[in-house]
């Protein structure tokens, strides 16, 4: 099973005991960061390990590596050997791993670290992406049996990471390290024992100290929410698909209640920049069900074996499960949607209203389709006026663009006006997609975005005097219905009402 390793970063060896002393609970080992040390506080490096109680890795990363020690390899050497030097006959009291570079060769210090029982990490920090056959790579790194080889490499794209992940076959029945670095490649960090990973990295990402590494994990999280030294070969992996993915609440809804039901299960963030090299990544990390998010519900469908009714329909699908060899489409956005909005309007169909829906995109569709079914006579308005027509034409609506002449239109159908584009999403752009709009304050309004919680688009309505609902709501709705899909059963009441309750806000995650 893959372990939790806390990087410690902080300036004094104060700092990190302390740092330790609050987190060891969640962590199985320490890598000390010597090179993030003050040059004086080097000189104590040696009495560390006693001081830590677990086993703590001695690292001096060299800044060409990703680290921040800058002086000569003379000056670096001798660090490492102060580090293993005067080993005690009682190994706890010794560095338990040294870190060292495949480019670095003191055989007398690798040769005293061996006899004293410190094991070798031989690392290799591909910042550029640049290795092709990892492999190959990890292969010739290796210069005696018992060490872990560690390959570190700067993701970019989610095919970097498919090629890192094909490296968790080789060196079989070796511990190595394999490690995806930056944004894209937070779910390696995660899913650690999927990538036959012997250790996953993290900081205390709420302390004021730098993390050691671009995209490492906080380590609270990674122990608590995503329970991660419970994740084994038999764990279930499902979670959210899309880019940029930069906030969600989908991983704390999801694992909060597979906390709560102590199931062999986790729900993974998985940013990625291009829905095919996912697909085949996710067979061979065995996912079991995703949910799909912007911009990827219709990007999915051409590789759905099997799509529901409604995911013909619409061309768009945000609900994606396993079942045999094939994947299978669903769309709960749609039920999520109109229980929402209803509840929102207090009504049981939409007849007799006059709404306007923002946007034409795959979430659009959805919307389109089941307030046509609850009967509301619609306007649908796009940036791209030709792609508002083909929707509205599907259902006799009429159509515009977000220029004067669509607004105008507005006048006839604002009693309730649906914004569904990803405008003034996080990460997005975060301008008002309606800024040519006055509001009376009699529209009902709803957004469907919930980060931020309210959109510069709602805050105006809002303060028009508008009745307002963001997109929680609605997603909440949505993944209860994906949670029966994935797990095929409903969620216990009471555990939902443990997720309502919660502080939702603070418990956004952030990739
Ligand atoms: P989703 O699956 O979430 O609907 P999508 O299919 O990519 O995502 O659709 C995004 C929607 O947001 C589209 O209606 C898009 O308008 P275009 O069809 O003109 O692209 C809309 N959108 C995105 N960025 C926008 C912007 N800056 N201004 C106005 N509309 C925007």
């Amino acid at each position: 099973m893959s372990k939790i390793c806390l990087c410690l970063t902080g300036k004094t060896i104060k700092q990190d005991v302390e740092l330790l002393n609050k987190y060891r609970k969640f962590a199985d080992l320490a890598e000390l960061r010597v090179d993030c040390l003050d040059a004086a506080e080097r000189l104590y490096i040696r009495r560390f390990p006693e001081m830590a109680g677990i086993p703590v890795i001695l690292t001096v990363r060299r800044d060409v590596d990703g680290g921040y020690f800058t002086g000569g390899e003379g000056a670096r050497i001798k660090l490492i050997a102060n580090g293993l030097a005067y080993a005690n006959a009682d190994s706890r009291f010794n560095f338990a791993y040294v870190d060292i570079e495949e480019d670095f060769n003191i055989p007398s210090l690798e040769e005293a670290a061996r006899t004293f029982g410190t094991r070798i990490i031989r690392s290799c920090h591909d910042l550029k992406g640049s290795i092709e056959d990892i492999p190959a790579k990890m292969k010739s790194m290796r210069h005696a049996g018992d060490e872990i080889v560690k390959v570190a490499v700067s993701v970019k794209t989610t095919r970097d990471v498919l090629n890192v992940f094909r490296a968790s076959n080789s060196l079989i029945n070796q511990d190595k390290i394999l490690i995806c670095m930056g944004h894209y490649g937070i779910y390696s960090r995660i899913l650690a024992e999927r990538f036959g990973s012997f250790l996953t990295y993290s900081s205390a990402l709420s302390e004021s100290v730098i993390p050691g590494a671009p995209g490492q994990m906080d380590v609270k999280e990674l122990s608590e929410m995503y329970r991660f030294r419970r994740i084994t070969k038999k764990t279930k992996i499902y979670g959210i698909v899309g880019n940029p993915l930069k906030s969600t609440v989908s991983p704390w809804f999801f694992n909060t209640i597979l906390n709560l039901e102590d199931a062999d299960a986790v729900y993974v963030p998985f940013p990625v920049t291009d829905i095919g090299d996912f697909m085949e990544l996710a067979e061979g990390m065995d996912v079991q069900g995703l949910s799909v998010t912007v911009p990827f519900k219709e990007a999915v469908i051409p590789y759905l074996g099997q799509k529901s009714e409604i995911v013909n329909t619409i061309e768009a699908s945000n609900t994606v499960y396993r079942k045999g060899n094939l994947w299978l489409g669903e769309n709960t956005d749609y039920t999520g949607f109109s229980t929402s909005l209803l509840n929102f309007l207090d009504m049981k169909n939409l007849k007799r209203k006059k709404i306007t829906i923002l946007g034409a995109g795959g979430v659009s569709r959805a919307v389109a389709a089941e307030v046509f079914k609850m009967g509301g006579k619609v306007l649908v308005l796009n940036r791209t006026v030709h792609k508002a027509k083909e929707l509205a034409q599907q259902y006799d609506f009429r159509w515009g663009g977000l220029d004067n002449r669509g607004i105008e239109l507005m006048s006839k159908y604002n009693d309730v006006i649906i914004q569904t584009t990803s405008v003034g999403m996080e990460g997005h752009d975060l301008s008002d997609p309606l800024e040519l709009y006055n509001f009376t304050g009699k529209e009902a309004v709803m957004d469907l975005i919930y980060t931020p919680p309210q959109t510069p688009f709602l805050k105006r309505a809002a303060e028009a005097g508008c009745k307002t609902l963001n997109g929680y709501d609605m997603v909440i709705r949505q993944a209860c219905l994906q949670y029966a899909i994935f797990f095929g059963r409903e969620i216990p009441k009471k555990h939902l009402q443990h997720i309502i309750e919660g502080n939702k806000w603070d418990k956004i995650v952030s990739g």
